[in-house]
């Protein structure tokens, strides 16, 4: 890790009519680092993490930097050829294909998709089969090669939830946004998730920015956790002062 950011965000805020669902918000995120967001529900954690992948439009104002470039202006599309990738809260993966299929589909810029190129098949075939290459690699790095010839129906939640971090890795992202990577999965799966994150980091420097309900997990892995009440940062430090600060309790008891 470095004391370089590599996402700045500066006042960014998002109603959704009346509701102010993120308020203000400014943070920095190092490079390399694990870094979590947590809060209670309805805190803003999510629409927070689609102003900056851009899924959501931010109010006016305020502004986005990601790797040294103004970001704001810039489609989901453009945000994630820049290197940032992101997994939903409720994993997204097609179904009716294998789970090697799906992580096949996530790679950009694959030959096979142009048009014009479909038809030559000798061009893309090599492309495909080093797909399949990087994709198993991958999913051994998480452990699940297992599962690669299985239907994405065939599979728990947890490791649908793997799988799709295995999606997401494949696309070489400098920067990952997880929403709630353990959601729905039995703690010794979640620790193996978080195991995995921390591996990722370790070999590939891979920056990982972490919205998660599981603070006992999230802990252990995290370099600076931010702290989410009623759409505004109110606290950001490491975890080990987090959990001793009584505004942690208070925001999610609500008082
Ligand atoms: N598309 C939307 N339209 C209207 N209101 C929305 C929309 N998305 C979020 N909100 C509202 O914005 C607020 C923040 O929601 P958000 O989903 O960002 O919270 P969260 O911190 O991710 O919660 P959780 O922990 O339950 O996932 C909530 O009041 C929510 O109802
Ligand atoms: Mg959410």
């Amino acid at each position: 890790m470095t004391d370089e950011p590599i996402l700045l965000v500066n006042g960014i805020s998002k109603s959704f009519g009346g509701v102010k669902a993120v308020e203000g918000v400014s943070l920095s995120v190092k490079k390399g680092s694990i870094t979590g967001l947590i809060g209670p529900n309805g805190s803003g954690k999510s629409t927070l993490f689609n102003l900056i992948s851009g899924a959501e439009k931010k109010n006016p104002g305020g502004s986005i930097e990601f790797d040294g470039k103004q970001i704001d202006a810039l489609p989901p599309h453009k945000r994630s050829e820049l290197g940032m990738g992101r997994t939903f809260q409720t994993p997204r993966l097609f179904p009716g294909m294998t789970v090697l299929e799906n992580t096949m589909v996530a790679p950009r810029g694959q030959k096979g998709e142009r048009p014009f190129v479909a038809p030559l098949r000798r061009r893309w075939e090599g492309q495909e089969v080093e797909l399949a290459k990087k994709a198993k690699e991958q999913m051994t790095r998480l452990e699940i090669d297992k599962l690669y010839g299985k239907l994405t129906s065939e599979i728990s939640g947890g490791q649908m939830k793997l799988a799709q971090l295995s999606n997401a890795l494949m696309e070489d992202p400098k920067m990952l946004l997880l929403d709630e990577p353990t959601a729905g999965v039995a703690p010794r799966l979640a620790q193996d998730i978080f195991q995995s994150i921390t591996n990722e980091r370790h070999e590939r420097g891979t920056t990982f920015f972490i919205i998660e309900h599981r603070l006992e997990v999230l802990f252990k892995h995290v370099d600076t956790v931010f702290v989410m009440h009623q759409g505004r940062i109110i606290m950001e430090d490491k975890p080990e002062a987090i959990v001793k600060d009584k505004r942690l309790a208070e925001a999610y008891l609500g008082i």
